[in-house]
């Protein structure tokens, strides 16, 4: 069995493969986001996508976040279990044991539940209804993803109405999700397309107000878009989470700048043949590669090849071709959450020294 490293180890003590959080750079980040939330006076309920940690959350929450969001409800089940209480599960949850856990969930704590089908609303009404409780949800509309989502027209009134008139639910107000349009290059397009976007969840706000509805959420927003996102007059919540830890796609592709990247997987090399070859001891099921390619942290000497399951091939140039056998090497993940939920806990280091481990507890909790 593997043995977890003490409190206090050097990284260069620690086993390999390993996912780092510098936990400097990782505080500067979330700082970074907090201040400009603050500045737009928006609220940030950070995504835990990445994290699954209710650790991360709370401290998320102490540098500001009003709560989390989530994807499952069993993530949402993890982080209620950790005391986070304001918590967005940004996703549609249908099934008659689903609807008996959120029954369960909503005894314990506040959580908001997205709605973009009358059936959903049935089912969540009468559960809630049945239980003697409320449950607050929101619209989700659809603002040009074409992943989920009522139009952003008479079909989101409709919607709003209709969940008015359902007993057991309250309509807290609206969410989109922008993110066909965060990898747009040219800054002016990607502004323009974005607010654009997100003016058609104002349109919807202005729609229910004209029809006596209140939206008290209007959300949105990821990483890849939250400066542009929280400074839009029509938002007043924001779900970017990823930017706390960044990653090759928000850095390179999103241009997401004056973040730093936070988390690594220290890897350590296992074979040399050859001038130009070296093969690491982390492939697909440590790293992942599917929305962007990962590189290696502070070298431009390194090229990251073709990682299998278990074996990555680097291609050395220079000073690179030095390297031995047992010599470690640290991959930026492409997607930082496609990887972190390849391991079991984070590894954070403070300069060398490990810190603290937060386990990624909402791992596996897909249902
Ligand atoms: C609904 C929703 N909100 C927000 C985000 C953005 O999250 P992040 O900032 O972690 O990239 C995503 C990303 O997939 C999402 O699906």
């Amino acid at each position: 069995m593997s043995e977890r490293p003490a409190l206090g180890t050097l990284k260069s003590e620690c086993d390999t493969p390993l996912l780092c959080i510098d936990l400097d750079a990782f505080e500067a980040n979330v700082a970074v986001m907090a201040n400009y939330f603050r500045q737009c006076d928006v609220d940030w309920r950070p995504h835990s996508k990445c994290h699954k940690s209710p650790i991360v959350a709370q401290r998320l929450m102490a540098a500001g976040a009003i709560g989390a969001t989530c994807a499952k409800l069993g993530e949402a089940e993890v982080l209620a279990a950790g005391g986070v209480e304001d918590i967005l599960i940004a996703n549609l949850i249908v099934g008659r044991r689903k609807m008996e856990r959120l029954v369960a969930l909503r005894r314990i704590c506040d959580p908001i539940v997205c709605i973009d089908h009358l059936d959903q609303a049935r089912q969540a009404s009468e559960a809630m209804r049945e239980a003697g409780l409320k449950l607050r949800v929101i619209v989700e509309i659809n603002i040009g993803l074409q992943r989920v989502g009522v139009s952003p027209d008479h079909a989101a009134l409709e919607m709003a109405q209709a969940i008015q008139r359902l007993p057991g639910l309250e309509l807290a107000g609206m969410m989109g999700y922008e993110g066909h349009l965060l990898t747009i290059e040219d800054p002016t397009q990607k502004a323009a397309e974005i607010n654009a976007a997100l003016s058609l969840l104002g349109d919807v706000k202005k729609l229910w107000a004209q029809n006596g509805i209140a939206a008290p959420i209007v959300s949105c927003g990821g990483t890849g878009s939250y400066r542009i996102a929280g400074a839009h007059p029509d938002i007043n919540e924001i779900q970017a989470g990823g930017g706390v830890f960044m990653d090759a796609f928000y850095q390179q592709v999103c241009q997401v700048a004056d973040h730093q990247l936070a988390m690594t997987v220290l890897t350590q090399i296992v074979t040399r043949h050859g001038a130009e070859h070296a093969v690491i001891d982390a492939g697909r099921k440590s790293i992942n590669q599917e929305i962007h390619a990962p590189f290696v942290h502070r070298r431009d000497d390194i090229r990251v090849g073709p990682l299998s399951a278990e074996h990555g091939q680097l291609e050395l140039h220079g000073q690179a071709q030095q390297l031995k056998i047992s010599d470690r090497v640290e991959i930026v993940p492409g997607y930082s959450d496609l990887t972190s939920v390849l391991h079991d806990a984070f590894y954070c280091f403070r300069g060398d020294r490990l810190e603290e481990i937060w386990p990624l507890e909402g791992r596996g909790r897909l249902q």
